[in-house]
């Protein structure tokens, strides 16, 4: 078995797991998954460190205690997404990932579409919305599936949201813990590019990319550039 499971209501015969570990087996990974608080969590790759799992419902009361204090119209990514005062618009994440920037567009109120293709990451999102209560989680629709077969359908949001694992020489950001143990078994994204042109073919009014700031632009060159400290989004808009 490459899959190990710790604890949890799940058997270790459904077909879930034995799903995971098919995969795994073909993958050449030894991952192990561990049940606490309400849901399943992957162990890092150095035993000091916490296993990797999305606290949902802790992440978005943490968002709204700061949007208390702070104005959600004056984020760099709200900005990009387009958000503005009375204006909230529904965003598909193609790449959702460990779900942060999920979770920040419904802590600005936005209805979200959200896709993850890898199954290790996905089950570990099933399992953290599974254990979620927060009220903003009814706004949020997520889809295991990969983002050109979802692309394929045509029927798009007016906001298109790609956060691609890609890297050029010019991202030198070091990596994040969980994007280390990320890229250690999802790998880069190499057909990134495709889904950006595929993506701008279906014309959404708006496509925003997000890049390590110094990285080069993911094929063409944006219309309008929002730069953080360590990120940045490029914001194409329908022609
Ligand atoms: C850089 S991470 C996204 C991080 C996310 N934005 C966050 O804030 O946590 C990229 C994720 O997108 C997924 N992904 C990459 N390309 C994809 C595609 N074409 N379709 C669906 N998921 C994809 C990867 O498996 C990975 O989990």
């Amino acid at each position: 078995m490459n899959l190990k499971v710790i604890g949890g209501a799940l058997s270790f015969e459904t077909s879930d797991f034995q799903r995971l570990n098919n995969y795994c087996e073909s993958e050449g990974l030894f991952l192990t998954l561990e049940w606490i608080n309400g849901q399943y969590w992957l162990h890092s790759d150095d035993p000091k460190e916490r296993p990797i799992g999305i606290q949902i419902d802790q992440e978005l009361e943490r968002h709204d205690e700061f949007f208390k204090r702070s104005s959600i119209v004056k984020e760099l990514l709200a900005r990009a997404v387009g958000v503005k005062p009375g204006i909230r618009p529904k965003i598909l994440d193609l790449t959702g990932g460990l779900l942060g920037d999920t979770l920040l567009f419904l802590s600005f109120g936005c209805e979200v579409i959200t896709l993850e293709r890898h199954p290790v990451i996905a089950f570990l999102i099933q399992s953290a919305l599974n254990n979620a209560h927060h009220p903003a989680v009814n706004c949020l629709t997520f889809i295991p599936m990969d983002a050109e077969s979802y692309l394929a359908q045509k029927n798009i949001p007016d906001v298109v949201f790609f956060d691609p694992m890609f890297e050029d020489a010019n991202a030198r950001a070091l990596p994040k813990k969980e994007m280390r143990i990320f890229r250690s078994f999802v790998g880069q994204d190499q057909d990134a590019l495709n889904v950006f042109r595929r993506a701008r073919e279906l014309n959404p009014k708006r496509l925003v990319v997000k890049r390590p700031r110094l990285s080069v632009e993911l094929g063409e060159v944006p219309k309008i550039k929002f730069e953080g400290k360590a990120t940045r989004y490029d914001v194409y808009f329908s022609g």
